[in-house]
């Protein structure tokens, strides 16, 4: 099967969130599955591109109301990452380090959207299915359905994974002469609240929905910014299909990121020499437990409790634990957390920006990984900490409730349910306790290693799902 997933990320390519972490391991396995996945994203100004060589397969020109913006297509040329990879590269729009958060986000991703698909409908043969992923690629299933030039794709499957509901790419109807010529009377289809919103457009359009885990399509049921009563409606074609994580990539007994390399067979001295290398680093005290957290420091990840909550449990258990937090996000997130260094030093210490190293070396070295989130489609770092050894401590929602249960009920992590100081304080005091029961973590921790979250089921899950809808076409 001839599979192409059109996304604004992937890993190694450029990368924000865990949406680059799937799209840059489910067409891997795809491949090894013996379909042919190939995987198409923006060319931003990366090092990627600056490190690898590149060939031009095809160039064009966008047009987008009264601007013309010129687009070359470039293909990767070593297989070095499991599958074909192919740079759209809009020099005026995308030549920039910052993936989102430009003005001309529409623009920018509008562009990106027809340039991919102006080349494939110039390919011999269309694919068997289009994967898009997030609203920044949502529109695709519409202007293959009904935008004239395009008609070629009219009758090849579509799906649309939702990686996050909560970005929806809006816009208004002023830039509806952006979007390539169609017949009037479906205009209807693109509004959502009076306006063109583009995951809508994703949701109603594409032939199939997956979000990235079976409990975050209930939730959304119930809350979804806006579009509960379209996830509704569209059930009969939406499945949860939960993510797994790249085990070549995160694999402790490999990882050429850790100071010391370590299996389930000899985890704990493992675990204890990259958490001396860690706490070596960031002038922390190897002999108390070590609480982390990775990621972005937004509200949806409960990033705006984590000060609150990281004074109230140093100063509960003084001296007697380490908090270490690696992220990037909101300014006042990160302010806070910067001023509690003073206070707590040498127990407490952060690392403001994106480090993908030390995000290695903290699944390994850390003992705990807090996951506050609000919202969390998936979650990947849940699952990198249980194959680290680490043990989660995560607030049930999403992903995370279907990855992560508590040790009180036999399982690999501490869980809690409200987004809280207090219930992140009392999941702290939980683990500290467990801590000084070796017997009880270690057996624990072994659960955590040993759950199998390889990409292998989920990949015949994607397959399933596209067999249906090519089945339809
Ligand atoms: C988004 C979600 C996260 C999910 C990831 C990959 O970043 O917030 O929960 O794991 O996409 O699907």
């Amino acid at each position: 099967m001839e599979i192409f997933h059109i996304s604004a990320e992937c890993y190694p390519v450029a990368k924000v969130g865990g949406l680059a972490d799937v799209v840059g391991a489910l067409p891997k396995y795809q491949n090894k599955a013996g379909h042919l996945a190939r995987v198409v994203v923006p060319c931003y100004d990366t090092n990627f591109k600056k490190e690898n060589n590149f060939e031009c397969v095809h160039w064009g020109f966008v047009k987008l109301g009264k601007f013309n913006f010129s687009y070359n297509v470039l293909k990767e040329t070593t297989d070095k990452l499991g599958f074909e990879l192919y740079l759209v590269e809009i020099p005026e729009l995308f030549d920039r380090k910052e993936v989102y958060g430009h003005e001309d986000d529409i623009e920018r991703f509008l562009s990106f959207q027809i340039a991919s698909l102006d080349w494939i409908i110039g390919r011999d043969t269309m694919p068997d299915v289009i994967n898009c992923h997030d609203h920044h690629t949502a529109l695709i299933p519409f202007i293959m359905l009904y935008c004239d030039k395009y008609i070629k794709l009219q009758k090849t499957p579509s799906m649309l994974t939702i990686h996050n509901g909560l970005y929806q790419g809006q816009f208004g109807f002023d830039k509806l002469h952006y979007l390539p010529e169609f017949d009037l009377s479906h205009v209807n289809v693109l509004e959502w609240d009076n306006c063109i919103n583009s995951l809508a457009v994703g949701i109603k359009c594409a032939w199939a929905v997956t979000t990235v885990s079976p409990n975050y399509l209930n939730e959304i049921n119930f809350s979804a910014n806006g579009l509960e009563s379209l996830f509704n409606m569209v059930r009969y074609k939406s499945r949860g299909i939960l993510n797994g994580i790249d085990t070549e990539v995160w694999d402790p007994s490999q990882d050429k990121m850790l100071k010391t390399n370590y299996s389930i067979a000899n985890f704990e001295k493992g675990k204890q020499q990259n958490k001396e290398a860690l706490c070596a680093l960031f002038n922390l005290d190897p002999t108390k437990p070590l609480f982390s957290f990775i990621g972005r420091l937004l509200e949806e990840k409960g990033g705006d409790l984590l000060p609150q909550a990281s004074a109230l449990a140093l100063s509960n258990n003084y001296k007697e634990i380490n908090i270490l937090i690696l992220g990037s996000g909101n300014q006042q997130i990160e302010e806070q957390l910067n001023s509690l260094l003073v206070d707590y030093k040498g127990n407490y210490n952060t690392f403001i920006g994106y480090n993908e190293e030390l995000a290695h070396l903290i699944y390994a070295g850390a003992d705990f990984l807090l996951m506050p989130s609000r919202v969390e489609p998936c979650g990947l770092n849940q699952m990198y900490s249980l194959r680290y050894g680490t043990i989660p401590i995560v607030r049930r929602t999403g992903g995370l409730k279907d990855t992560v249960i508590d040790f009180g009920d036999n399982g690999n992590g501490i869980c809690h349910d409200q987004s809280s100081v207090g219930d992140i304080c009392y999941s702290i005091e939980r683990a500290v306790n467990l801590y000084n029961d070796n017997k009880k973590l270690n057996a624990i921790r072994k659960v955590g290693m040993s759950t199998d979250h390889s990409w292998e089921k989920a990949c015949q899950e994607y397959i399933e799902m596209y067999n249906l809808i090519i089945k339809k076409g």
